[in-house]
């Protein structure tokens, strides 16, 4: 069983997707940790609700963004989620130093609501809509020093309407997410993900698997 630590800022529904994953036995994994950096977050009723430890940590509350991300390390660390396990950021509206990289070394994941390297940022979403692409959807990937950058795990597409608002493509992204997330995060506790030269491959029976199931 994969130990994983999970970080928000917002509503947390890919959180939940994790939760019912977990709770169905579809997902080898067990939330040793949720951290919120918004004391606001729903995330944390989310965690509450289902006896996760959680943290809120306030980047405020620090001198400085190294100061904050070896804070998450420590209580990450405290929570038992060390070299074996996977912090996995949904819906984690900050970026992370070396500090935190270092400690999780090609063991931090993100989700994106957008085809990366398209539309990186805080509003994907939008951004898809107002450019009038034709598909979009979203991205989990290993995380790096850039935001919303690095090797690239799974993504999703939807086609996106005419005309179509953020209202309107965002819930439709956010379902896709609910499914792709979980999947990765499987695949990463089955040892079935391998970083060569920036890309991830998925390997079947230990080889490497051709193209993207
Ligand atoms: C999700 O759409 C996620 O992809 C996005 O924030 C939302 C969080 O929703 N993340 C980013 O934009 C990262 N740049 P949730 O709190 O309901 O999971």
């Amino acid at each position: 069983t994969l130990p994983i630590a999970v970080l928000v800022s917002g509503s947390g529904s890919n959180l939940q997707s994790i939760i019912d994953r977990i709770e169905e036995g579809a997902l080898d994994a067990e939330i040793k940790l949720v951290i919120s950096n918004k004391a606001s977050a729903y995330g944390i009723q989310r965690a509450k609700d289902h006896d996760i430890p959680y943290r809120v940590l306030l980047h405020t509350d620090y001198p400085s963004r190294e100061a904050f991300d070896q804070a998450m390390v420590d209580a990450i660390h405290e929570a038992g989620v060390t070299d074996e396990g996977l912090v996995v950021m949904a819906g984690f509206m900050r970026m992370v130093t070396p500090v935190f990289l270092k400690a999780f070394a090609n063991r931090v994941m993100n989700i994106h609501p957008a085809l990366l390297p398209s539309f990186a940022g805080v509003n994907g979403q939008a951004d898809a809509a107002d450019y009038g692409v034709k598909i979009s959807g979203c991205t989990v990937h290993f995380v790096d020093e850039q935001m919303d950058h690095g090797p690239v795990i799974i993504q999703a597409a939807v086609p996106c309407q005419a005309g179509e608002t953020e209202d309107e493509l965002g819930p439709r992204i956010l379902k896709l997410e609910h499914r792709v997330f979980p999947q990765a995060i499987q695949w990463f506790a089955e040892n079935r993900l391998r970083i060569e030269n920036r890309h991830v491959e998925l390997r079947v029976a230990g080889r490497p698997c051709a193209g993207q199931p």
